[in-house]
């Protein structure tokens, strides 16, 4: 860029967030993530930065190898639609990434190669024999003395004995270093209590080195050297940092992105994650001979009640729904506002109902909507020139130079709750502004010189909102300032925010529907269906979820909407007779059944094996959902589903009670 003829570059952001696995859709706390990552990202546009934001996904590994037979499909089948899902869900959010990596990219998969090639070349990877505990949700590998009870020490699910050939990576050889740059960085891993676990638990006690590729599947990077070996996923998906940017591409303008851009400035991922991303990913980095990244975040949890959101328990929250019904401001808004960033934070519906209502509804909203009306009333819509500015208003003035400063100073420490709290500050003591100076009394009296005043300090609070407002509600900003008749330029930047004055007068207002209409709860939790959450109506969607059944994924989770009798006779059950039943080879939790319809038979695979033995269930009259698009479960055709009513324990076919044939509607 030039500037008085002086080149002025841009200083560069480079943010990152993990990149998801698509086994499934993303639930919200996947969501928050990627919302706090995108609210860092447009902050520091905001503040005149070159920012480069990357999200993506994971696509390698045993985990989806194996969720993808069990759909019966090849694996980027079964990914490609989740993956269109998960792209869907950031445009809804307003995500603003520059790039969507994903590792089945041709651009990532050769890089990763090289990369591995030239780590067995130098030594730093070898070949040798692996035999311990492997946890397959985690793709991580244990040894005997770090599991708890038998389970995996991170996520308590069931580990599995591997053992194979197996290259090895000499993470030990670099642990030393490590040590130091932490020493030397102390701003690399935050919050400071994850390093005083990385280097307790695992850099000072020794590391040990790192088995990095696996034979037993083919769902990954081939060793180009030995291609019965296939990287393994962490490192291969850690690489997407710097294959995304174009790292060893081969492509001069790709690798002058990479230069540009690397080291990256925040890699932003919660908790659990952060070994990987704290110890593994800068020696790798080390062996290449490249910059660590600056900073390493791992926020805290969005949880349940109940605990951690998990498809077993049922609790999982589709971002979507909420979506759907409230926008996505205010779920971006919620969750940066209820969460202390860094700490484990719960989500109730009646908390979300609750800052939509106070924060949105009655703060911002009312502030919004009651100046407009006002300014309708008294001067036909169109924000007036300020007359003398009064004590109150130049206390008002200064006050908000110190709350750009308070803002500015929790943005960069990524305090996201506190930089919210601070600008609502701001829309309480508009409010409060509006209430002392009571304009409709100053226009009663004739006062127009005072309510010129009062009425454009109104506005110009707003404006201000409006902008520190924008890196979190990037559609409700631009929204408030359409209404305040306020194009963007000089007046909507950064900076300008903490000038008060510099709203043009004259402009002419443009009121629209309320921006956060106030929500009645009870009415809201009904129509979510969350007053009363009734476990058995979901069971069957749960259970059929589980053999993998995609048709049923497209549902919400965990929450049932009320619906429109319209909708529940779209479904056509009818009564069936089991005439065979038999176990499916290599899936222990389905059975192939053969129903009578009366005038034809279908064939229907079924999670019921765990329950049901084949030979219980000849003669037995169920409920099957006969309209259902029919599906491949392990490769046999499904052409409906049964009814269950299910616990996380049990599990017990729907029948009918009294003697009816079979071919029977059920309404
Ligand atoms: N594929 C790996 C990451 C590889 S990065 C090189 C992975 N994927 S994941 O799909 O399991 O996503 C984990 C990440 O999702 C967490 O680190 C966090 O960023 C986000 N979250 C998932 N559940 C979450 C909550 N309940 N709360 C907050 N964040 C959550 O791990």
């Amino acid at each position: 860029m030039l500037h008085g003829g002086t080149m002025v570059t841009k200083p560069t952001f480079y943010i990152t967030t993990p990149i998801y696995y698509p086994n499934d859709k993303l639930h919200i706390g996947h969501a928050y993530s990627t919302t706090v990552a995108d609210t860092l990202a447009r902050y520091k546009r905001l503040r005149g930065y070159d920012v480069r934001f990357l999200t993506g996904t994971d696509e390698h590994g045993q985990k989806l190898q194996r969720k993808a037979e069990a759909a019966g499909m090849t694996p980027l089948a079964y990914i490609d639609g989740i993956v269109e899902g998960i792209k869907k869900l950031w445009e809804r959010l307003d995500i603003s990434y520059d790039d969507f990596i994903r590792t089945t990219e041709e651009r990532h998969s050769t890089v990763v190669q090289k990369m591995f090639s030239r780590l067995l070349e130098q030594g730093d990877i070898y070949l040798d024999h692996y035999e311990g505990w492997y946890c397959t949700p985690d793709e991580s590998f244990w040894t005997e003395i770090q599991l708890k009870d038998g389970h995996c020490p991170e996520c308590g699910g069931e580990v599995e004995w591997v053992k194979e050939e197996g290259y090895f990576f000499r993470m030990g050889k670099y642990a030393d270093r490590l040590v130091q740059y932490y020493k030397d960085h102390p701003e690399f891993l935050e919050p400071e209590s994850r390093k005083h676990e990385m280097l307790n638990n695992f850099l000072l006690p020794g590391l040990e080195d790192l088995c990095v590729s696996r034979t037993t599947f083919d769902w990954g990077i081939p060793v180009r050297e030995n291609p019965k070996h296939v990287i393994y996923v962490w490192l291969d998906a850690l690489s997407n940092y710097i294959t995304a940017l174009g790292y060893l591409s081969g492509d001069p303008e790709l690798e002058a992105r990479f230069a540009k851009y690397w080291p990256a400035d925040v890699h932003m991922m919660s908790k659990e994650i952060v070994r990987f991303h704290s110890i593994y990913w800068p020696i790798m980095l080390m062996a290449l001979d490249l910059p660590l990244p600056k900073q390493v975040v791992g926020h805290g949890w969005l949880l349940m009640k109940d605990g951690k959101m998990s498809k077993s328990k049922g609790n999982v929250i589709d971002p979507n729904q909420l979506i759907d019904r409230y926008g996505s401001d205010a779920l971006r808004y919620f969750l940066l506002r209820e969460i202390s960033f860094g700490q484990d934070g719960v989500f109730t519906y009646e908390s979300f109902m609750d800052r939509l209502n106070y924060d949105l509804a009655n703060d911002l909203g009312n502030l919004l909507h009651r100046s407009l009306a006002m300014l309708k009333k008294f001067a036909s819509g169109v924000i007036p020139e300020p007359a003398h500015l009064t004590e109150l208003e130049t206390e008002l003035r200064d006050w908000i130079v110190s709350l750009a400063d308070q803002t500015e100073a929790a943005m960069e420490r990524k305090e996201f709750s506190k930089a919210l709290e601070t600008i609502w500050q701001l829309v309480r003591r508009g409010n409060r502004y509006i209430d002392e100076t009571a304009p409709w009394a100053l226009h009663k009296a004739g006062e127009g010189e005072r309510l010129n005043t009062v009425l454009y300090t109104m506005f110009e609070v707003l404006r201000i909102v409006s902008v520190w407002m924008e890196p979190f509600m990037p559609k409700t900003a631009p929204e408030m300032r359409r209404q305040l008749g306020l194009a963007s330029g000089a007046a909507t930047t950064w900076d300008s925010a903490r000038v008060f004055g510099t709203l043009p007068p004259n402009l002419v207002t443009a009121p629209g529907e309320p921006i956060f209409p106030r929500l009645d709860v009870e009415k809201e939790l009904a129509v979510l269906g969350v007053l009363a959450l009734p476990d058995a109506s979901v069971a069957p969607a749960k259970e059929a979820n589980k053999a993998g059944d995609k048709a049923t994924q497209a549902q919400p989770e965990g929450v049932v909407s009320l619906i429109e009798i319209g909708d529940f006779t779209k479904v056509e059950l009818r009564v069936a007779e089991v005439v065979s039943a038999e176990k499916i080879a290599k899936a222990d939790k389905l059975l192939k059944l053969q129903l009578s319809l009366g005038d034809e038979v279908r064939q229907v695979v079924s999670g019921i094996a765990k329950h049901y033995a084949p030979e219980q269930l000849i003669g037995q009259k169920v409920i099957l959902v006969a309209n259902l698009k029919p599906v491949k479960l392990r490769g046999v055709e499904s052409h409906g589903m049964i009814l269950a009513a299910s616990t996380d324990t049990q599990l017990v076919l729907a029948t009918v009670s009294g003697d009816i044939p079979v071919g029977a509607k059920v309404k």
